[in-house]
């Protein structure tokens, strides 16, 4: 009974509270957006030998992503295909087959179905394993060490689905030869539908003053250059924001910021690496525009993929229901980097972006306030929520891929929300 094209008003930028809450939205995000979406599995320097493998979830269901002997990546299902208990109970480990702990049906880690007890007398050698094999994820690709999934076996490749966003993505991969590893994951659960933190994450930089007052004069020391707060207080404060409407993803950045970012809070030797040597590396390697005008960008890859480049972290928002979300957080480091320094990025990362960060407080008590308020009540839910900063100002620009706009705009919240209802309503993947 839903009526999507009522659900977001592109023209006008009025999205409708109801979206976070309903469960036949939900349910049909699940569906329509999950199931068809490149999702973010892991990083190949997480599973480097034959047999390493990790647990995640692509939404709500569980995957083991595996190694495999030939150097291929597969993903399967987590789910005995007896009586559906998981197949996996740890986190990550090295193991070449999987044994379910209930009846023992045991699986290689590409999820074929290899034995069981009792085969002969109980199944009287009648069982065809090639049919019961473990359910196989059935794309897997990698976009410079990031794994991802796809559900749809007739999805376009990973590289159409990413698009321009790709040139904003590797300014996090590209930076430093070697490329990145990431160190984690931490997980926190806030109570909020999983698309306040994936929507805001790819445009919201109009909040950060006014939540993060406290924490950034707090943290800024006598002396010290001008944090991020103080650029929003100045005349000539500027950024981008870019949306892009057709794949739903979006991203922001402050302009000037420093590559240093929030990582400055961190203990010696980090802010001296990071404002140094990894600077000047960057710069050959990714160019003036994306060292000097992105140091803050902080973009989501649609649907919950987000990475804050000035606080170094790469997360993914899993859906828990339409109530909760499961924040799975990384920190991302330069694989080079000397291990006191990637330490102290540990530790600043720790300070301000993670279940007990300073700022992590201020973004999870927003979007946990935001959604009881657009959740909680019959009228409530029917309130039209605007979406319109920027509107109508987007355009091209000449050294930026994207729709772009002003930093403080709403274009990637347009973009998300565009491609959302596209999907829901079955169209463009
Ligand atoms: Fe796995 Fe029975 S549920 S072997």
């Amino acid at each position: 009974d839903l009526n999507i094209i009522d659900l977001f008003d592109r023209e006008n930028g009025i999205v409708k509270a109801s979206i976070y809450s309903d469960p036949d939205v939900y349910k049909l995000e699940m569906e329509r957006i999950f199931s068809r979406s490149w999702l973010f599995l892991g990083h190949e320097g997480q599973i480097p030998k034959f047999g390493d493998f990790l647990v995640t979830t692509m939404a709500e269901d569980s995957v083991i992503v595996s190694r495999q002997g030939d150097g291929t990546i597969t993903a399967i299902l987590n789910q005995c295909r007896h009586r559906g208990n998981r197949l996996c109970l740890a986190d990550m480990g090295n193991s070449k087959s999987f044994r379910c702990t209930y009846h023992g049906w045991v699986y290689n880690s590409a999820g074929g179905l290899v034995g069981m007890p009792h085969e002969t007398d109980g199944y009287h050698n009648k069982l065809n394993k090639a049919e019961w094999g473990a359910i196989r994820v059935p794309r897997v690709e990698i976009h410079k060490g990031l794994i991802f999934g796809n559900w749809d076996a007739e999805a376009p490749a990973l590289s159409a689905a990413l698009g321009d966003v790709a040139w904003y993505l590797d300014a996090f991969l590209d930076g430093a030869e070697g490329g990145i590893e990431l160190s984690g994951p931490h997980r926190h659960h806030v109570k909020c539908n999983w698309k306040w933190q994936a929507e805001q994450h790819g445009t919201d930089f109009y909040h950060a003053a006014i939540s993060h007052n406290s924490a950034l004069t707090a943290l800024n020391p006598p002396g010290a250059p001008p944090t991020s707060f103080e650029y929003t207080q100045t005349p000539d404060e500027t950024g981008y924001q870019f949306g892009m409407p057709e794949l739903g993803h979006g991203a922001a950045g402050w302009f000037p910021a420093r590559n240093d970012g929030l990582v400055r809070f961190a203990p010696a030797p980090a802010p001296a690496y990071l404002g140094g040597p990894a600077r000047e590396e960057m710069r050959a390697r990714l160019g003036d525009i994306r060292t000097d005008e992105m140091g803050s960008l902080v973009m989501t890859v649609f649907p919950n993929l987000s990475l804050n480049r000035a606080a170094r972290y790469l997360r993914v928002w899993q859906p828990r229901g339409p109530n909760r979300t499961e924040v799975v957080h990384y920190i991302i480091l330069d694989k080079k980097m000397p291990e006191e320094v990637k330490d102290a990025i540990v530790r600043g990362t720790s300070f301000s972006f993670n279940a007990s960060g300073l700022f992590e407080q201020d973004d999870s008590e927003n979007v946990a306030l935001c959604h009881r308020g657009a959740s909680e009540g019959h009228i409530s839910r029917q309130t039209p929520l605007n979406v319109q900063m920027g509107l109508g100002f987007g355009g091209p620009h000449p050294d930026f891929p994207g729709q772009i706009n002003h930093v403080y705009a709403e274009e990637g919240a347009r973009a998300f929300y565009s491609h959302w209802q596209d999907l829901l309503m079955g169209g463009a993947k």
